[in-house]
């Protein structure tokens, strides 16, 4: 594993760009880096997979340079049916990782291939209610694995409990160069109970970009994952 890939296995808060002002987004990403972020979760929707659209690559063209030339990473999370049609642009574009869902494709073999040769890496992320061990064997291609703790489509919903146990039997089966991420419902209340679970990337949306001050929100969710023992990259 390369320097340039070991941010997949480090202990990192992820901030989601879902919940940033849309019409300021690179304002927004820099504030975040200056606060110490250095990975951001971008979530592209297409209204099929997902009832919502959200965004394509253009925006992680928008923010790739800015991100880049301070050592951080586009994490892409494709809410897309047959999301390897995209994998190309998406890596033109910028993006370090994309991850997609056992849900949204016929054959996750193929589609994780896909994504490896287009440069980026792959990973692969399930619905709140699909078995864990529906991907026990797409897990031997992917390097991040991502438990959805909402329904996938909106951010500011209800974490799901369960994650907790999902997310064991998630660490279990990853990769030793693979990292697990939990998405949805990640805040103060929540985010050590899921890094002590097993998740090394732990994705915020609202608990940081809905405060009054995002880069004390993303300071103080990275203090309370240090208490808890870890350390952050
Ligand atoms: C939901 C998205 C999440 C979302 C999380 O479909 O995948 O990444 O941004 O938002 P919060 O943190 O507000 O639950
Ligand atoms: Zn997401």
């Amino acid at each position: 594993m390369s320097r340039s890939d070991a941010w997949v296995t480090e202990v990192q808060v992820c901030p989601s760009i879902l919940a940033a002002d849309f019409g300021a987004f690179r304002a927004q990403v820099r504030d975040l880096m200056d606060a110490g972020a250095r990975t951001f979760h971008v979530d592209v929707m297409d209204g099929h997979f997902v009832p919502v659209i959200t965004f394509g690559h253009e925006v992680v063209s928008a923010l790739a340079d800015d991100v880049h030339d301070r050592g951080g990473s586009l994490a892409v999370h494709m809410m897309v049916e047959q999301p390897e049609r995209f994998a190309a642009e998406y890596a033109k574009a910028g993006a370090d990782s994309f991850t997609i869902h056992i849900e949204a494709t016929r054959d996750i073999h193929l589609a994780l291939q896909i994504v490896e040769e287009s440069g980026m890496i792959p990973g692969v992320t399930l619905n709140p209610a699909t078995p864990v061990s529906a991907v026990a064997e797409a897990a031997r291609y992917a390097r991040n694995l991502l438990c959805m703790s909402v329904s996938p489509g909106w951010g500011g919903q209800k974490f799901i409990k369960a994650t907790t146990d999902r997310l064991p039997e998630l660490r279990k089966l990853a990769r030793p160069d693979a990292g697990v991420e939990a998405d949805g419902g990640i805040a103060a209340e929540t985010i050590v109970e899921v890094y002590k679970a097993g998740a090394n990337r732990l994705t915020a949306g609202s608990a940081i970009y809905k405060q009054p001050d995002p880069g004390q929100a993303y300071l103080d969710l990275v203090e309370q994952v240090r208490a808890a023992g870890a350390t952050i990259a």
